[in-house]
């Protein structure tokens, strides 16, 4: 068997197994599965990687996206500055493991949003500073669109706080991308803080959360005519860029 999987904690919601039985699927490989490794705490890792000798990949998400890089032995160049590895190759050269990692939440969130991206897209407000931030921003910066970030908190120097968020702020960045997990699955009902009377039809409102596929943040966006996106079409890029980094030849 080759094994791929997952790392994370909790991983009760994960649609990653679905999306990759889909893909071994589409190829015709059995023999392949792709598995869950709930670890409640990264110091789990080493072990983890020494029993599963069948090990080709790893996906990793919350919360170990940064703490499992001082794990690995190589960081592709978009993992170094993004600062989070959600994709791991793992090889073996004589007998040992040797953990490459990479990052394909970038790529997989400005390809899911370019078929959205009109001329008047250049200003992005990102709401939140946490991993899926970095990797948004990293994204925008080499698509040459201009981005300001919103957090809670107001001791950040060029970060923005909620409480700034005036209507004609909303009105300057025509792409709005929640980076945050407000309105996700339980907590559907909860929403970003931000004027939403000030959303209009030419804006972008992109969220990354995929469950449930519509949140609050969305459905405010869609009442005010604005172009929607979710984040179920960067799940799957970001899947699909993990298969083409572990389908590589060595
Ligand atoms: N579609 C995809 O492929 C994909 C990929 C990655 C992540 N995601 C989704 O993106 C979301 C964020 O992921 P992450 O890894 O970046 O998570 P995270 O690091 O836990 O949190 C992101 C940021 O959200 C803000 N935040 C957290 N709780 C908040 C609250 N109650 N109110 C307002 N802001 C809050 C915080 O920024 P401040 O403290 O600065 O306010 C935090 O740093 C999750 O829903 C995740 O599922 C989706």
């Amino acid at each position: 068997m080759t094994t791929f999987g997952l790392i994370g904690y909790p991983l009760t919601h994960s649609r990653s197994p679905e999306i990759f039985a889909r893909l071994f699927r589409e190829e015709n490989l059995t023999g392949f599965e792709y598995r869950l490794f709930p670890l409640q705490s990264i110091q789990e890792f080493p072990d983890l990687i020494a029993n599963h000798p069948d090990l080709r990949g790893l996906n990793v998400t919350i919360p170990y996206k940064t703490s499992i890089m001082g794990f690995l032995d190589h960081l592709s160049p978009e993992a170094q500055g993004i600062g989070a590895v959600n994709c791991i190759r793992v090889e073996y050269r004589p007998g040992k493991p040797f953990l490459s990692g990479y990052n394909t939440d970038a790529n997989g969130f400005i390809e899911s949003v370019r078929p959205f991206l009109e001329p008047a897209h250049t200003r992005a407000l990102v709401l939140g500073t946490g991993g899926a931030s970095r990797a948004v921003i990293y994204a925008l910066k080499q698509e040459g669109i201009e981005y300001q970030v919103v957090s809670r908190r107001g001791d950040t120097p060029g970060v923005m706080t909620y409480q700034a968020l005036t209507e004609s702020v909303i009105r300057e960045f025509p792409v709005i991308i929640n980076t945050t997990p407000v309105g996700m699955f339980p907590d559907t009902g909860a929403f970003p803080d931000i004027p939403y009377e000030a959303v209009h039809p030419g804006h972008l409102l992109v969220d990354l959360i995929y469950n449930p596929p519509k949140t609050t943040f969305l459905k405010k966006g869609e009442q005010a005519g604005a172009v929607c996106v979710n984040g179920l079409k960067m799940l799957e890029l970001q899947a699909l860029g993990s298969w083409k980094i572990w389908k590589q030849p060595s």
